[in-house]
């Protein structure tokens, strides 16, 4: 089934103003983006989502560029994605991959829990990957020897395949188009165990259509994420005892 991409600008800029999260600052942000979506990034997501990533840490702070500037409310996420995770199936000898990792808002806890070695992050931004190295220094968990790594892509071709036990991506589908999406489900599909899973946060449409935000948000109806997780050999459980503006899904390998 297509997805369609883009609805008419007035009925996009409605929904904006309409949602919750959303708002004035989308003004500002619009013009912004105007300006970071030239040359290569006005088609590729991941050039244009490098350069709003670059834009944010050097205008905010790097707890800012992931959405929790207040140095509280990071901890309070990253530890809220952390308990959840381990009262839902991470053990301590498992190996990890966190896409979009951050700067390891959650990631130094899972570092910390888990053994040498045992954690990947990625991302698609050398900015917020500086700030993940000043993170690992700051919690002091240096001796776990995490990876971090700079894609460009989904394919997560420096990876082995059936690697990884569990795979976590939160509020990373939330600025994703449908098309990294699934590129992200394929790589993910290669490099995640047999018996491991995948969890993914994602912005619920309320509507059931699909759409996108100035390019930021992405906003998706479950039915679509069940047919694409599908079509990518992934069984998905919807994960409702989750609690966080985004849902979660947890997708196993059929
Ligand atoms: C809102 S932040 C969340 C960071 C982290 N998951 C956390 O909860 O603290 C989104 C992060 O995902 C990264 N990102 C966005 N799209 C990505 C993609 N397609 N692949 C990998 N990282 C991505 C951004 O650079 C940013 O660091």
């Amino acid at each position: 089934m297509p997805h369609k991409q883009r609805a008419p600008f007035l009925r996009r800029l409605a929904k904006a103003i309409r949602h919750p999260s959303l708002g004035w600052g989308y003004l500002r942000r619009t013009l912004r983006n105007r300006r970071l979506g030239t040359n290569a990034a006005r088609t590729d997501h991941i050039a244009f989502y490098r350069r709003v990533m670059a834009d944010d840490v050097a205008h905010k702070t790097a707890r800012g560029a992931v959405g929790t500037p207040d140095p509280e409310a990071w901890l309070e996420l990253g530890e809220r994605q952390f308990r959840y995770l381990v009262e839902h199936g991470l053990e301590p000898d498992h190996r990890m991959l966190e896409i979009g990792c951050g700067n390891l808002r959650a990631g130094w806890r899972f570092i910390e829990y888990l053994g040498v070695a045992a954690y990947t992050g990625v991302d698609i931004s050398p900015e917020i990957l500086i700030a993940a190295q000043e993170t690992l220094a700051e919690r002091g968990v240096q001796a776990k020897r995490p990876y971090l790594l700079l894609v460009d892509d989904m394919s997560f071709a420096a990876l082995p395949d059936a690697h990884f036990d569990v795979v976590h991506a939160h509020s990373v589908f939330s600025h994703s188009p449908v098309e990294v999406v699934e590129a992200a489900l394929a790589g993910v599909r290669r490099v995640v165990k047999a018996d491991g899973f995948f969890d993914l946060t994602y912005n619920e449409s309320g509507d059931g259509s699909y759409f996108g935000v100035i390019r930021e948000d992405y906003f998706y109806p479950k039915p679509m994420l069940l047919d694409l997780a599908a079509r990518h050999g992934f069984s998905a459980e919807p994960m409702t005892d989750w609690v966080h503006p985004q849902a979660k899904l947890r997708l196993r390998p059929l």
